[in-house]
């Protein structure tokens, strides 16, 4: 890969990036079909990164599809498919991470320790293999986008992170290699998450601001749904995702919720209009 790559660097092409870890749905595709529009060659990269999961996390029974995401990934056209594995990238007497302060700690790296260290060595690691000019990130994982862009920026790597939006299910799920874990009655609970987020964006159109009654909404929510046990429901600035008192800059309605055993993320992106007289929602 790292030929290749370098070979479309001196050819002066514009190179994408789409880290995956497998499990391919279509909000991993819709990163493809971006990145294709921006850049020729397009690489996806499938690699169940181990040193980000906890141990009393999910790596052994994560979905690894690899015939289908094969076929999936081809049929997007991509130009090539990077499948590392753990050994190449871990070798014997691999030590050294790399890990962005106080970003990684809190929310998700609060309730998953060792998470974003994870992350952002691995994806490191890929940018330095692939060496592109963009890579591309979904907002499902809001605050995991936020952390690499503040590496790629703190280490001056010569790579672009784009953030596109968040792919769902018909009812609003948000689409989630982890969503196949769900059982008939828990995937129908999971639609509590969407709809908290739903109550808040209702919140804000009516002019709402202030951080605790967009909370309160969320909660009021959740918690009427049996099944759902609430990790976090937050307003967070979405640079720092530092809890934000009141909306009047870009921010994040976040939530991490149990469905049973699993654990989903989800959020809602908040932004003033260009004229600054109201708050844009995203969904
Ligand atoms: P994975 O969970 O496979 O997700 C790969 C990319 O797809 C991430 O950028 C994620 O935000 C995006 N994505 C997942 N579901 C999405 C949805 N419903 N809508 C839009 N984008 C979505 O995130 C990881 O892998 C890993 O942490 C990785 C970055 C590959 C590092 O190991």
């Amino acid at each position: 890969m790292k030929e290749r790559a370098r070979a479309a660097r001196l050819e002066q092409r514009v190179i994408g990036l789409v880290p995956t870890m497998g499990a391919l749905h279509s909000g991993h595709l819709v990163l493809v079909e971006r990145a294709r529009k921006e850049c020729s060659p397009v690489y996806a990269s499938i690699f169940l990164n181990p040193k980000q999961f906890g141990p009393k996390e999910d790596l052994s029974k994560y979905p690894r599809p690899l015939e289908e995401d094969t076929a999936k990934l081809e049929a997007a056209r991509v130009d090539g498919l990077f499948l590392p594995d753990a050994a190449d990238m871990y070798p014997p007497g691999f030590s050294t991470y790399v890990q962005v302060e106080g970003l990684s700690e809190r929310l998700e790296g609060k309730s998953r320790p060792g998470h974003f260290r994870g992350v952002t060595t691995v994806v490191l690691k890929l940018l330095e293999i692939v060496q592109p000019h963009f890579a591309y990130f979904g907002r499902k994982d809001a605050q995991q986008a936020r952390v690499v862009q503040q590496m790629v920026g703190d280490l001056n790597l010569d790579t672009e992170i784009v953030l596109c939006p968040i792919v769902r299910e018909g009812d609003g799920l948000a689409m989630s290699s982890r969503n196949v874990y769900l059982d008939a009655e828990e995937r129908k609970a999971a639609m509590v998450l969407s709809r908290a987020l739903r109550a808040a964006e209702k919140e804000i159109t009516a002019g709402v601001c202030d951080s605790l009654q967009l909370q309160q909404a969320m909660r009021k929510v959740l918690e009427a749904e049996p099944r759902a046990r609430v990790d976090y429901a937050e307003i967070v600035d979405a640079e720092t995702f530092e809890p934000m008192l009141r909306v009047g800059r870009r921010g994040y309605a976040v939530l991490a919720v149990f469905i049973g055993k699993t654990r989903l993320i989800d959020n809602l992106l908040m932004e003033p209009s260009e004229a600054g007289t109201e708050l844009i929602c995203h969904f």
